[in-house]
């Protein structure tokens, strides 16, 4: 698919300071710790504090991707962000890290596939790379859902969390480090499912959308839940066929981070062994965009990204939308704590 092969060189991420734990969450709303560790296999999320924004937590990611990489922000090509909850409707959260980053000038743009915003931001990023248009590409995931929470909805609030996870794009010496490919895709019956109704052109605010809750994620929990688990199965085989591989081949699976029964769920339909599944949705809850670049870096601090591993990434997310990408990974750069 590559004219180029493009390579995932470094990564950096970033979650806010305060840790929210079920406990927590059960003081003010009628749940429990064993609700909801046993029904999502979530235990705590990290909760942005007020007037921190997306950007803030994304700027702090990309930085250190470029510090990683020895990369200066003057020298990137493109920034891409992925988020569910930007700084604001526009200007865009790219532009706002941009400058935050000191990488004025840069072309930045986001993009916007919900939870599988990473993804699609990926192989938005990796056809620049691929075509000769960008030698570095910035692609962040940047997520502070807990502002789009209606904090008295249990079926939501226990579910999310706050962070940024960012991944530098570059051309690949060989395919022997380069991305293998993708498999996106969108299912438009499914937009009633998960979604934020108002404060957009549809639902314009007004004193009634504030007063019935309308500029709150809501969602359809079972539905989606039905959906995650058989479009990753799917879209996982997809790109594997795609590209000739196996699932056997794959030594590593990073899903979207959104519920441990649906990991479990896909992990046993696809044939992947528990031991080759990453997973720190315990400790952030669901992350939105920036759940699969906070499981790469966590990857690679934990030695299971070190050089010649095939990586199986998928998302899924509003829309509905789905995405995989297949990547054979070489060193993956970041700063060491
Ligand atoms: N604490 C305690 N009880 C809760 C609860 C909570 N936080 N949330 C829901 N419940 C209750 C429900 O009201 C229901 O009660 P009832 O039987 O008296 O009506 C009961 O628990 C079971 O609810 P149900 O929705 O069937 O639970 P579930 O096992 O399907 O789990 C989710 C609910 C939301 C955890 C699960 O459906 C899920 O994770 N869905 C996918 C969500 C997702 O991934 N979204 C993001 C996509 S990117």
């Amino acid at each position: 698919m590559n004219a180029r092969p493009v390579k995932i060189s470094a990564v950096g991420t970033h979650v806010p300071e305060r840790v929210v734990t079920n406990d927590d969450l059960s003081r003010t709303l009628d749940t429990s710790d064993e609700w909801i560790s046993s029904r999502s296999g979530i235990r705590e999320r990290r909760i942005a504090a007020e007037g921190e924004a997306a950007s803030d937590l994304g700027a702090v990611a990309a930085s250190r991707a470029l510090e990683a990489a020895a990369v200066r922000p003057a020298d990137l090509d493109l920034i891409i962000v992925a988020s569910l909850s930007p700084d604001m409707l526009f200007p865009s959260t790219a532009s706002f890290i941009s400058g935050k980053i000191g990488a004025d000038g840069t072309p930045a743009f986001d993009l916007s596939a919900a939870c599988t915003g990473f993804i699609y931001a990926l192989a938005t990023g990796a056809s620049f790379v691929a075509s000769g248009q960008a030698e570095k590409v910035l692609v962040i995931g940047a997520e502070v859902v807990s502002k789009m929470i209606d904090w008295t909805d249990r079926g939501t609030a226990v579910l999310f969390g706050d962070g940024a996870g960012a991944v530098l794009l570059e051309p690949a010496e060989s395919e022997d480090e380069a991305i293998v490919g993708f498999d996106l895709g969108n299912d438009p019956a499914g937009v009633e499912l998960l979604n934020l109704p108002a404060g957009g052109s549809r639902n314009p605010a007004s004193p009634e959308t504030l007063a019935t809750g309308q500029h709150f994620i809501k969602m359809n929990g079972s539905e989606v839940f039905k959906f995650a688990t058989r479009v990753i199965v799917k879209s996982g085989r997809e790109v594997l066929a795609r590209h000739g591989r196996r699932i056997e081949d794959v030594d590593l699976f990073i899903p979207h981070q959104a519920n441990i029964r649906i990991i479990d769920a896909a992990a046993r339909k696809l044939g992947v062994p528990p031991e080759r599944v990453f997973s720190n949705l315990e400790r952030y809850g669901n992350t939105s965009c920036a759940s699969i670049p906070l499981c790469l870096d966590e990857a690679a601090a934990a030695g299971r990204i070190a050089g010649g591993e095939l990586v199986l990434m998928v998302g899924f997310g509003a829309g509905l939308t789905w995405g995989s990408c297949l990547a054979r990974m070489g060193e993956l750069k970041r700063i060491q704590e």
